[in-house]
């Protein structure tokens, strides 16, 4: 009893953290360094995932919106690119120092903004974010160009790397604070100055991680705004004065985001989707196969996950094994609240997306051949009835072909596959036009590199399925993306541009001695 009164009041006390931030920072952007009121008048209204409460607004912003925070970047990149990379990795770090100061902040409004549960997400997402930070912030003295033998009698050949300008940063919901960490540190450290916009719906959390950060960033490095991706993001992509799009999303919008920007000729980085195959061999050692298989399916973020493993190939010979400890570890798993510790998984983000689980559920149900190994459900618990919650599903029996299993679902729904032939089972595979992450799990040595070498991903991994993470590139293969994060090299190669040199040192006058 004395147990249970404690879950609630943590609960409540995080709750409580949570809808103080929520409210001071309701109906604000962030324009030169300050929480503003938007010039547009409009809202979007912010819900609580977890029972469909209403917890703030945020401005609806528009292209006047967007070109006044890119005036506010465009003043500030003329002095923040001439300040020495290290001291801007000192400026920072600084940041960094306040962030870690408030994590209890960032953690409970992220779960409150985003129904991810807070002990299994929102505390691990937010220690990576910072770390992330973190990370960029160290790596500013990495930023040099290339010195070369001379190839030319008398002149000094070299190249140096610079910012580009004005950055756009246009993120989702399922994991904001890490994936804005990933466009605005390297962007931020490399020089440039960043116009942010949130995802309509998660944005308050990452409004409380800017405006931390503003204690130390001078006005207008990073502006933030908030609104539809049509009406907000679309005049960002399209902007004159933004030089680099770097997005996260959707692959429809990503194309979109590339096709707009084209004829500015201005550099994306995209991060897209994935329906991302989780293949377990004969061999495999089963202790470590099966917890893979949950975590690789991110079933405690609701499956909401590019990288998720939705696609679970395994081995005819221990197929019913590995289903019956999945089954059972997914029925220990405690869905609820996402601002009760006690919590492994909690809401959906939206009706919009909770929607679209049911509807591809609605789909695999009408497949003669389907079994539904666990889930298939929203949750009985009338506690749970106001929130958009799902239960972690698994099935078998869906025709590959089916969307079920080609489509990405983002939402806590897995396919499970027996298979005898190795290759027959990689060319299924890779038969998709996603590439992002792959998974492989066997104790043998030739299976592990003839997968590595053969699957058509971005992110791969053998023997363990971790989440990505700092100094990890990251990014994906075929239609999940371009271009590589998380690591130095996004730095170097998505938020700077390079000029190549030849200076002629003449002769040596004659009149002149020494
Ligand atoms: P989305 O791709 O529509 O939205 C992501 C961001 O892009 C949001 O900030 C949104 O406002 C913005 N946006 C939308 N349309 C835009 C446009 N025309 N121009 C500029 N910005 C635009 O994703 P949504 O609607 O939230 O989710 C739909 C599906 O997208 C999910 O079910 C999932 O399959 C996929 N998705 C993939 C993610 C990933 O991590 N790769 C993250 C979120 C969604
Ligand atoms: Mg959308």
């Amino acid at each position: 009893m004395i147990e249970m009164n404690n879950e609630k009041n943590t609960q409540i006390s995080n709750n409580k953290i949570a809808t103080n931030n929520a409210e001071r920072l309701s109906h604000k952007i962030i324009i030169d360094g300050m929480l503003v009121s938007a010039i547009s008048t409009e809202t979007i209204q912010v819900i609580n995932p977890s029972n469909a409460r209403l917890i703030g607004h945020v401005p609806r912003c528009r292209s006047k919106d967007v070109d006044r925070a890119v005036r506010s970047s465009q003043k500030a990149f003329s002095h923040w690119k001439k300040i020495p990379a290290r001291e801007r990795g000192k400026i920072m770090m600084r940041a960094a120092n306040r962030l870690e100061k408030r994590r209890k902040e960032l953690e409970t409004l992220l779960s409150l903004d985003t129904g991810n549960a807070i002990r299994t997400q929102a505390i691990p997402e937010t220690a990576s974010a910072i770390e992330l930070f973190y990370m960029f912030a160290g790596l500013a003295g990495e930023l040099k160009g290339e010195n070369f033998p001379p190839n030319m009698e008398h002149v000094l050949h070299y190249t140096t790397r610079d910012p580009i300008g004005i950055v756009g940063a246009i993120i989702p919901w399922n994991a904001p604070l890490f994936l804005m960490v990933a466009k605005i540190a390297p962007a931020i450290v490399a020089g440039n100055t960043v116009v942010l916009k949130t995802a309509e719906q998660a944005p308050l959390c990452v409004l409380l991680f800017a405006d931390i950060l503003q204690e130390e960033l001078p006005a207008g490095v990073l502006n933030v705004i908030s609104g539809y991706g049509k009406e907000a993001g679309e005049p960002i992509v399209v902007h004159p004065e933004v030089r680099k799009i770097t997005f996260t999303g959707s692959y429809e919008v990503g194309k979109e985001i590339m096709a707009k920007a084209a004829p500015k000729l201005c550099p994306v980085t995209l991060e897209l989707g994935g329906k991302n195959p989780n293949i377990i061999l004969s061999d495999a050692d089963l202790e470590i196969a099966i917890p893979g298989i949950i975590d690789g399916m991110r079933y405690t973020r609701q499956g909401q996950a590019c990288t998720a493993g939705s696609r679970i190939y395994i081995h005819e010979k221990i197929y019913d094994k590995i289903i019956e400890g999945v089954v059972k570890k997914l029925s220990e798993l405690r869905m609820g609240d996402a601002l009760d510790e006690e919590s492994d998984i909690g809401a959906i983000i939206s009706e919009e997306q909770l929607n679209r689980t049911l509807h591809y559920m609605e789909l695999a149900k009408k497949s003669p051949s389907v079994k539904v190994l666990h889930g298939g459900h929203r949750p009985a618990d009338p506690k749970l009835r106001d929130g958009f919650f799902y239960e972690p599903t698994l099935m078998e029996g869906i025709p590959i072909e089916s969307p079920v299993c080609q489509e990405e679902i983002f939402g806590p729904v897995a396919c499970a596959f027996s298979f005898n032939d190795f290759d027959s089972m990689m060319q299924s595979a890779n038969d998709t036009p996603f590439g992002l992450s792959a998974t492989l799990w066997t104790e043998n040595l030739y299976r592990a590199l003839q997968f590595v070498e053969e699957i058509e991903a971005g992110f791969v991994q053998v023997n363990q399925c971790v989440a990505p993470r700092a100094n990890v590139s990251y990014g994906g293969l075929k239609m999940s993306g371009l271009g590589k994060e998380y690591a130095l090299d996004s730095m170097i190669n998505h938020f700077t541009q390079s000029k190549t040199i030849l200076i002629n040192r003449g002769k040596l006058a004659h009149n002149r001695s020494c």
